[in-house]
């Protein structure tokens, strides 16, 4: 971090927060930022990124740092740079700036944090260099402790402050100007990795980074593909998996499907049709109280009808997704919760993702729903249908024996230009309903074409 900006807004938003927890918990909490880790030698790291944990309560992406939170108090644990580390990366804010930045009560140096650790409960970062100094300088490990503080984050975290919100708003706006671009600069004969290469210059050129590593594919059938190599060809359909993330650490994750000649082939447009008819579906339905798996059932049998519909599936949609028949093409959830994590607090296993008493399914039309949870005002959740002929599932001699009635596998044979579909965009549950905070991409096929046509 080169410079600070004080922001009593920060100051007010961090505070609230700490008042927030220190209603749920009756024990002080130390937080640490992580440090970031080393490549391939010490002084060559890769990217650093903050502990979302911490993040939320510092609201400064510092490394080598911790924080203890003891009610309303919070105590700053940071070294001042030494003239060493001045030279290689450039003067940083003194720990006085650093703590009046985040409204913190007191600060001293990190060697001092072993002196305020008794009683105090965490979670563990995800380098595992400060992940064994949390081990070992806490000394007294209380995983009853630690799993009252991580129930209380994410009953805080699962609904966004107005603060969060508005990050959230930035790096999807950001979000949205790469996809327009990833679209534009699409053409027969480059490569995938040109049409990423544009889509993360404008994020990176908004001082961003990308939430998540990129997926920009003719293979969407691959579901999280991080090659780019392929060259694109007339005819093939390009997934773009994409989301900034804010400097603050908010994220977005938007994913669209074009065609690259700029045109959508009849298979392929009906194909995508479904997917948007159950994309917009789970989007009329999202609102408060409403089960988020609901939403994973209704976007199975929306496609389950529309494939149908294509002479695909056999049957009736509500028996086809009781027979996960639909997993055959959409073998994932629906979504998931999106904040300071692009699966946001995924660190904690399912805890976030799953209400108390509930586990997941070992159905294979249910086993990948990371959310299942009651729908609530300032949650934000993606709703990301899609169509994959994943040849490890079709080809599968179990599950063409199982399945053998329901596909029309001759009739599937005439949608080979189609390996796979998502459309994905970020949802905020309002008091009244939802918002799509990604709107202004569209997902029509006409919108979407004549953006690639620009
Ligand atoms: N970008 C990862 C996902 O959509 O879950
Ligand atoms: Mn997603
Ligand atoms: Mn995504």
């Amino acid at each position: 971090m080169t410079a600070i900006a004080p922001s009593p807004t920060l100051v007010d938003t961090l505070r609230t927060r700490r008042e927030r927890l220190a209603a749920l918990i009756n024990f002080p909490v130390v937080l640490w930022s992580g440090q970031p880790s080393a490549r391939n030698f010490p002084a060559n790291t890769y990217p650093f990124r903050a502990s979302s944990h911490f993040l939320y309560f510092a609201g400064l992406p510092l490394t080598h740092a911790a924080i203890r939170l003891d009610g309303a108090r919070l105590t700053l644990f940071i070294d001042e740079s030494t003239p060493a580390a001045a030279l290689w990366h450039g003067p940083t804010p003194s720990r006085a700036e650093i703590a009046a930045a985040m409204g913190a009560n007191a600060a001293y140096p990190l060697s001092e944090l072993d002196a305020h650790l008794a009683g105090v409960a965490t979670l563990l970062v995800q380098d595992t260099t400060t992940g064994a100094t949390q081990l070992t300088a806490r000394g007294l490990v209380n995983p009853a402790q630690d799993r009252s503080l991580a129930d209380a984050l994410v009953q805080l975290r699962l609904a966004h402050d107005d603060a969060a919100i508005a990050e959230i708003r930035k790096a999807a706006q950001v979000s949205i100007q790469a996809h327009q671009a990833g679209m534009a600069a699409t053409q027969a004969g480059q490569s995938e990795a040109v049409v990423r290469a544009v889509m993360e210059a404008v994020i990176m050129a908004q001082g961003m980074t990308t939430a998540y590593n990129s997926i920009v594919t003719v293979h969407g059938e691959v579901l999280h593909n991080e090659h780019y190599h392929h060259v694109l060809q007339p005819g093939d359909l390009l997934l773009a998996d994409v989301g900034a993330e804010a400097s603050t650490g908010w994220a977005s994750d938007i994913t669209r499907t074009w065609p690259v000649t700029g045109n959508f082939s009849p298979t392929q447009r009906d194909v995508y049709d479904v997917v948007l008819a159950a994309h917009d579906a789970c989007i009329e339905m999202a609102l408060p109280a409403v089960e988020y798996r609901d939403l994973h059932l209704l976007a199975s049998r929306v496609l389950a009808e529309g494939l149908v519909d294509l002479g695909i599936l056999r049957g009736e949609p509500d028996s086809l997704v009781e027979q996960d028949a639909h997993a055959l093409f959409f073998p994932h959830g629906i979504g998931h919760l999106l904040g300071l994590d692009v699966h946001d607090m995924e660190d904690l296993g399912d805890l976030a993702g799953y209400a108390p008493g509930r586990a997941r399914s070992d159905r294979f039309g249910l086993g990948f729903l990371r959310l299942d949870r009651p729908l609530q005002a300032g949650m934000i959740v993606t709703i990301e249908p899609g169509f994959y002929q994943v040849p490890g599932i079709l080809q599968d001699p179990q599950k063409r024996d199982r399945y053998a009635e329901v596909v029309n596998w001759e009739r599937l044979a005439q949608f080979q230009d189609v390996r796979g579909i998502r459309i994905e965009d970020d949802v905020l549950i309002t008091p009244t309903g939802c918002e799509v905070l990604t709107a202004a991409l569209p997902s029509q096929a006409k919108a979407v074409e004549a953006l690639v046509n620009l």
